[in-house]
């Protein structure tokens, strides 16, 4: 790819839309009002809102390595507060996606610098499911157990925060976590079952005296 070819792609996509409706981006440019706030992997492969086909406007999209949401990250952080608080979302999303390569530098034992400390929010997980993940003896399904346990911690940190607490239960907000798989191309529900999980871990992270 290169960058010249990108701005005559845009070029074009521009010429596309207007076609289609002359008001196009003056009406884009009115605001957003997206109902679904989705959390994914920076991965060039897991392109959010192609596989989710949603059009610009549609949803508020974050991505960093292994789609992940640490309590002192304070972009991701921003992110959430910024989408329930201020665009009033519906629904957070947080997609992993099997053959993600932050989750497999994570089960490795090399030192990889500046990333350490972000990979170990994923070696945390591993060890809160140590018991589960090491009784997989086949090695690619174990990755794909990790990705899928990563989803579901994230959602629980999504679920720790105070702002999505409110909202979930002043606003009807939902959390959901999905995977996609590169190998197919489909979105997969995990269907995670979080007043199960919440019911054993709430007692410890509920913040009932919101400021
Ligand atoms: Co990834």
């Amino acid at each position: 790819m290169n960058i010249k070819q990108i701005f005559e792609n845009n070029r074009s996509w521009v010429e596309e839309k207007l076609k289609l409706d002359a008001n196009y981006f003056k009406d884009l440019s009115k605001g957003q009002n997206p109902s679904i706030l989705y959390i994914g992997c920076s991965d060039s492969r897991v392109t959010a809102e192609e596989m989710m086909g949603v059009q610009p406007g549609e949803a508020f999209i974050h991505r960093n390595i292994a789609n992940m949401v640490p309590n002192g990250d304070l972009s991701s952080m921003s992110v959430i507060n910024y989408a329930v608080k201020f665009l009033g979302v519906k629904h957070i999303v947080i997609c992993g996606h099997y053959f993600c390569g932050g989750i497999k530098a994570a089960m490795e034992p090399a030192d990889l610098g500046i990333l350490n400390p972000w990979l170990r929010n994923i070696r945390d997980v591993y060890r809160l499911h140590k018991d589960e993940l090491n009784s997989i003896t086949d090695e690619e399904k174990k990755y794909m157990r990790l990705v899928e346990l990563n989803v579901q911690e994230q959602c629980i940190n999504v679920l720790k925060t105070s702002i999505v607490q409110l909202a979930v239960r002043d606003n009807g907000l939902t959390v959901h976590g999905w995977v996609f798989d590169v190998h197919s191309g489909k979105l997969i529900d995990l269907k995670i079952n979080f007043d199960k999980i919440l019911e054993e871990i709430m007692e410890i992270y509920r913040l009932n005296d919101h400021a």
